[in-house]
This record gives C-alpha cells, structure tokens and sequence, in this order.
C-alpha cells in the first residue's frame, strides 16, 4: 500500500473526526442564533421577569380587622438590554386572614391589565376601566364581569414580622394564570 494511502480504519477515523466537527459546530453556532432570534421577537420577555420573592412589610403594618393595604412591588428588573434596580414592577393588595396568615392578591385587573382599588362601601376591589367587582378574596363578584378570571392570588409567606410576597404577573383575557416569563 503506498503511503500517501489511508487504511480503512484511519479513513473510518477521519470521517468520524470530519463529522464530529460538523456536528459541533453547528450546535455552537445554532444556540446563539436561537437566543437572537428569541431577543428580537419578544425583548422584555427574552430579558426575564418571572416570579420573584419580595419583602413587602411588616405584619404590624397590616390592619387586624382585614381591610386590605395596597403596596407598590420594586424589584430589579431587566430587558434584553437593560437591568433596572429597584424599578416598580406591579403592586398588591395584602389583607390578614389570619393572626399569623396573609393573603396577596396582584392589583391588575386579568381583563385588560388596569389597577383594581379596594372600595371599603363596595365591600371589594373595583376596575374603573369597565366597572368590575371583585369580591375581597378575589373572586369575580359580578356576574356581568368582562374578567375571564378572578384577581389573581400571589403567595405570601410571614416570616417573623416580616411579609414576603411570591410576586408573579400574569397574562390578562385568560381563563387561567399564565405567568409572564
Ligand atoms: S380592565 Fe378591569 S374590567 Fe376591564
């Protein structure tokens, strides 16, 4: 066999190599074109968001006698190409149910994202857009209600005196919470 001639095993051996390269080199330029292409379709939420855990109050701040207490949510916050410390990002209205117990309820209204307010006289929270009721639990306490859902409920963890919310938004005209990412 001359020499410039490869074997079998050595030709087996280049190709694997050969092939081998392809394949990686595809996967490394492959997964920076997906990310791109995520960015430019959607930047906020290719920037992230999502659930975030936020020391909201204390306990003592929260009246016994349950009437809810509405509190801005800052969070840092980041886009595709930004990172916003301590920006607003929603808010909630907490009410103890309990000695030790809280209950969050995210303020957008899941029909078309306005600020609900508590109304004492109403017994509940009210949309101005389109003059929904909800009940002081959240849920939809008007029948005609244009809200696919009630509000949306957001754990709340006591810790001491302090309060911690699981703070999440979510997608509003669902039947259900779909998180924003
Ligand atoms: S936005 Fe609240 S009822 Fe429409």
């Amino acid at each position: 066999m001359n020499e410039q001639q490869e074997s079998p095993g050595e030709a087996r051996r280049d190709f694997i190599k050969k092939a081998s390269a392809v394949a990686i080199g595809g996967v490394i330029t492959a997964v920076p074109i997906a990310a791109g292409a995520r960015v430019l379709m959607d930047p906020v939420k290719a920037g992230g968001g999502g659930m975030q855990r936020i020391k909201v109050t204390t306990l003592d701040s929260l009246p016994k006698d349950g009437t809810p207490r509405k509190f801005p949510i800052v969070a840092s916050r980041k886009d595709a190409w930004n990172r916003f410390p301590d920006a607003p990002v929603g808010a909630v209205y907490l009410r103890r149910i309990g000695e030790t117990s809280v209950e969050a309820l995210n303020v957008v209204c899941p029909h078309a994202g306005c600020f609900v307010d508590f109304r004492a006289e109403m017994k509940g929270y009210y949309c101005p857009c389109h003059n929904s009721l909800f009940h002081v639990d959240g849920k939809i306490a008007d029948p005609k209600s244009p809200s696919p859902r009630g509000l949306d409920t957001l754990l709340a963890v006591v810790e001491g005196n302090e309060v911690w919310v699981e703070f999440q938004n979510f997608r509003t005209g669902t039947a259900h919470k779909v998180p924003v990412a």
